[in-house]
């Protein structure tokens, strides 16, 4: 079905209304067709970002070398800097599966840090492990000091394991003096000016520790997904089809079948603009961002973005007079970023009488009373909006197994989009589907969505755990 669960019938609104509707429908569906010759495109910038010069996708090299055996042993500190919050973790890997400790804090990143300076937000990651270390009578010393995974969930190129350059803030972030510095240092100096007794081994992305928490415990693992506040994946590959490698000295010793983790930051797909149907929402979600230009394909697939597209839609309706006609101050609405991809979601699946539950929400926290029109309107456009961001992501996970010869294996996914939007998956698995030629009356589907390990917890830790194990035996 192609706007599946629109069945509601839109005659009861104005013809107005139905038009601009339709219309919608129209801008934002992607046909399978589409899609197909999105994800080929996908797969050539792929490929592209492996070799020296390539642009868009970056595929970064993370040092990540092949998967875990799963016999992973340690105590380590992990430390989450995604978004909202700081995350910091002390994890005991246990010698049978299901016994492994995790303790953990999580702290509010202050709004204003979003937007202020390297040292506030550096001096702010120090406190909490330093908080936490302390609370957790965590004691480490000169000489053995606690050993930290951090996973930095931003475009970083890393000449190793422990380093790692901003290449430019994501997802609204806007701090100053850390685009082209490495944050493996800044975090560490940081740790130095606490004296705490912690060393930085490994620094991750969020992709990457989802790969290797799901496959410490998953074999069938093939890609680390999250679609969240971002979009974005890891798998891994070759060092022999990775020909950027080559100009790093430290890789030369590597033996010939070594793979590496690799994460592709495919947020920015498609920023020269050549194959993705963007609408003109997706064009003013970009203009209005901090980084206009950058992250293309995660603007229009990924949390963050849905519920700010959602908002532009109901606001150009509003202003030609289609919708919320007597609604006098909608103030909140006009504020950016005010509908969240929670807010998106629990409007498509309000079942409640006459989507009493949503006229509620939008009045407590909106100010706004939407009328019987308004609902259905809001409901199939908050489909609109999240089947369109669903089918899309399907393109990034088709084009990585195409590329690797994938055909079947679990996707381990994380991210808010992924856990709490029901229809996500279906979307997704059916787009995939489509992309691959799937035949229509299978019984299973080859390569599905599973819901990925801790990433940044588990997965940074396994990580720390394989890199500490690799420099005990010398090798790199
Ligand atoms: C953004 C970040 C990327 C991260 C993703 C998911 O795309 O640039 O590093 O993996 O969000 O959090």
């Amino acid at each position: 079905e192609r706007v599946e669960g629109k069945m509601d019938n839109l005659d009861s609104l104005s013809r107005d209304l139905r038009t601009e509707i339709e219309r919608l429908d129209e801008l934002f569906w992607v046909s399978g067709e589409t899609l197909k010759a999105i994800s080929k495109r996908f797969q050539e910038e792929l490929d592209e970002g492996l070799q020296e010069n390539g642009r868009n996708i970056a595929m970064y090299l993370t040092w990540v070398l092949g998967f875990p055996t799963g016999h992973e042993r340690g105590a380590f500190l992990a430390l989450d800097l995604g978004g909202t919050n700081i995350r910091v973790c002390w994890i005991e890997l246990a010698e049978r599966k299901g016994e492994t400790k995790v303790m953990q804090s999580q702290y509010k990143i202050p709004d204003d840090l979003k937007t202020g300076s390297a040292d506030q937000l550096w001096n702010f990651v120090a406190e909490s492990l330093e908080k936490f270390t302390k609370e957790q009578g965590l004691n480490g010393s000169e000489n053995e000091p606690l050993p930290l995974g951090f996973t930095f969930s931003y475009p970083a190129i890393q000449d190793y394991i422990d380093h790692g350059v901003l290449q430019t803030w994501t997802k609204g972030f806007d701090i100053d003096g850390v685009e082209g510095q490495d944050v493996a240092e800044q975090v560490q100096e940081a740790i130095a000016k606490r004296k705490l007794p912690i060393r930085l081994i490994a620094l991750i992305n969020d992709t990457t520790g989802a790969l290797i928490a799901s496959a410490y415990n998953d074999p069938d693992t093939i890609v680390g997904a999250i679609f969240g506040t971002g979009c974005n994946a890891a798998y891994m590959e070759q060092c022999s089809s990775i020909p950027k490698l080559k100009s790093h000295d430290q890789a030369k010793d590597l033996p010939s079948d070594t793979r590496m983790a690799i994460n592709c930051e495919y947020g920015a797909f498609d920023n020269s603009h050549s194959i993705l149907p963007r609408t003109p929402y997706d064009e003013t979600v970009d203009e209005q961002s901090p980084r206009p230009g950058e992250q293309t394909f995660e603007k229009m697939s990924a949390g963050l973005y849905l519920g700010e597209i959602f908002r532009l839609i109901l606001l150009e309706l509003h202003s030609k007079g289609l919708i919320f006609p007597d609604q006098t101050n909608l103030s909140y609405l006009q504020s950016s970023y005010s509908i969240d991809t929670g807010v998106l979601s629990f409007v498509e699946n309000d079942d409640s009488a006459d989507m009493g539950d949503t006229k509620n929400r939008f009045r407590r926290e909106f100010n706004i009373t939407p009328s019987h029109s308004d609902l259905r309107a809001m409901k199939h456009i908050a489909i609109t909006v999240a089947v369109r961001g669903a089918r899309l992501c399907a393109c990034g996970v088709a084009a990585i197994c195409r590329k690797s010869g994938i055909q079947k294996g679990h996707v381990a996914a994380d991210g808010s989009v992924a856990n709490k939007h029901p229809k996500f998956r279906r979307r997704w698995g059916q787009a995939l589907g489509e992309i691959l030629d799937w035949k229509e009356d299978r019984e299973d589907d080859p390569i599905v969505l599973t819901s990925a390990e801790d990433g940044s917890g588990i997965g940074a830790a396994v990580i720390t755990a394989m890199t500490l194990e690799r420099a005990e035996k010398g090798q790199m």
